[in-house]
């Protein structure tokens, strides 16, 4: 296994970085021209995926570098248009390696689809009455999918619930899926359709909703790391660190910034292996406020060594089968790179590059300031807008250090001066 604690990634070529995480890892043809940006997808493919296409939007895939997961090096695509997010993931990733890195596991691969049933004269009897045809309803789930039955999944149990309304009593009937590699939500939305006419001859009601939950607290996803003190910042820093998670734990205004900052490292893996952004975003934050009050998803403390101890635990509904984790070339790339086999480890990853995040903005935000790592990243961004070739755009960036300067009007200045072979100053 190919280390990923790389010194100096950052200032490889993008070919020198591309050729070193793909090494190996059995990409197609495919997958290496459109991970390597060369060609866009095809209108069909593209027209295939969703409808009314007229066009796509490029979204950058960075590697982020220095993780080591469950002992294995494992080399983190992430799809972002932010910059500084895979910049600060490697780095807290980095302080984190010679700890052993990030240590995860996992619930299990359930999911849960609800049935809304309404109209129900006695919901206490129906209630009870569901389940003396469990095993009815069950093998009745099963039957239409006898593949994810055949790998070891499928219905597995009911929940029933009565809950209260302004209007009715309704009766909530959980089935609860094993979609083991799969997302699930076309396998469980499918079961739940298709008990509809047993559920209302058993209760006497009528069922209107059928669909998957995203609070997948079934499938639920944990990841720890320590954070060395000396390689962190040093005592105060931690100390602070853990002020800043009590902050947002305790402040849902800060909560949302925090857990924010937590998904954006989440999302772009998610979106890397083509998973559904959006329903693993609903779970976090559903599962973020499960007291009643919006929290801290991670948890940070001092551990006996006087080291950073963080810990992170949200639901993870993502697949390696099926949808555009199947069908999009980059996905399959991605999840390559990352050597993923199962759900399980994907979802590990996913939760261990979502801990780093929150490290690094909690690491920055407790002492020098978010502004400070954000200032030269966002200083490139406006020199390649203005126009500097590569070999200018180191000189440019300092320049606008200096002059403390992020002005797009004032980095063109600076690129047409360089540019003129002129020798720039803080003349502004
Ligand atoms: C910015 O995208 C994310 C942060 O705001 C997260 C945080 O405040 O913890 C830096």
């Amino acid at each position: 296994m190919t280390t990923t604690r790389i010194p100096g990634f950052y200032r490889l070529s993008t070919k020198e970085r591309f050729d070193m995480v793909t090494k190996d890892r059995g990409l197609t043809e495919d997958e290496v021209i459109y991970l390597s940006g060369r060609e866009a997808l095809s209108m069909d493919l593209a027209d295939s995926m969703i409808e009314n296409v007229v066009g796509q939007i490029g979204i950058p895939v960075g590697i982020a570098s220095n993780f080591k997961i469950n002992g294995k090096d494992t080399f983190i695509p992430m799809a972002t248009e932010e910059p500084s997010v895979v910049a600060a993931a490697s780095n807290a990733a980095k302080a984190t390696y010679e700890n052993g890195g990030f240590f995860t596991s996992m619930s299990g691969t359930i999911m849960r689809g609800q049935i809304q049933v309404l109209d129900v004269a006695d919901p206490f009897a129906a209630r009870a009455k569901i389940f003396e045809h469990k095993n009815e309803i069950l093998q009745h789930c099963n039957e239409k999918d006898p593949t994810l039955v055949s790998l070891g999944g499928g219905a597995k149990d009911l929940e029933v619930n009565i809950i209260p309304t302004t209007n009715h009593q309704m009766l909530v009937i959980h089935l609860i899926v094993d979609t083991k590699d799969a997302m699930g939500a076309n396998a469980v939305n499918t079961m739940a359709e298709s008990v509809t006419p047993i559920i209302e001859s058993i209760t006497g009601g009528r069922v209107l909703l059928r669909i998957i939950s995203n609070l997948a607290d079934l499938r639920l996803v944990r990841a720890r790391a320590v954070f060395s003190a000396e390689a962190f910042g040093g005592k105060e820093i931690i100390e602070n660190i853990v002020s800043a998670f009590e902050f947002a734990d305790f402040d849902p205004y800060r909560a949302a910034t925090h857990n924010k900052g937590i998904m954006n490292g989440i999302s772009a893996v998610v979106l890397a292996t083509g998973n559904d952004t959006r329903a693993v975003e609903a779970g976090a934050h559903a599962y973020a406020s499960r007291s009643g009050l919006y929290k801290s998803l991670t948890k940070w403390e001092i551990n006996a060594d006087g080291d950073l101890a963080g810990s992170i635990e949200l639901p993870m509904a993502v697949g390696i089968v099926g949808g555009a984790t199947k069908t999009h070339p980059v996905a399959q790339a991605s999840l390559k790179i990352m050597g993923i086999k199962s759900a399980e480890e994907l979802a590990g990853c996913i939760a261990a590059a979502g801990l780093a995040q929150n490290a690094a903005a909690l690491r920055a935000l407790s002492a020098e300031g978010i502004q400070r790592g954000h200032m030269s990243l966002h200083a490139r961004n406006l020199a390649v807008m203005a126009g500097a070739k590569k070999s200018e755009i180191d000189v440019i960036v300092a320049q606008a250090i200096v002059e403390k300067d992020l002005r797009y009007d004032r980095i063109l200045e600076i690129t047409k001066t360089i540019q003129r072979g002129e020798i720039v100053g803080s003349n502004k």
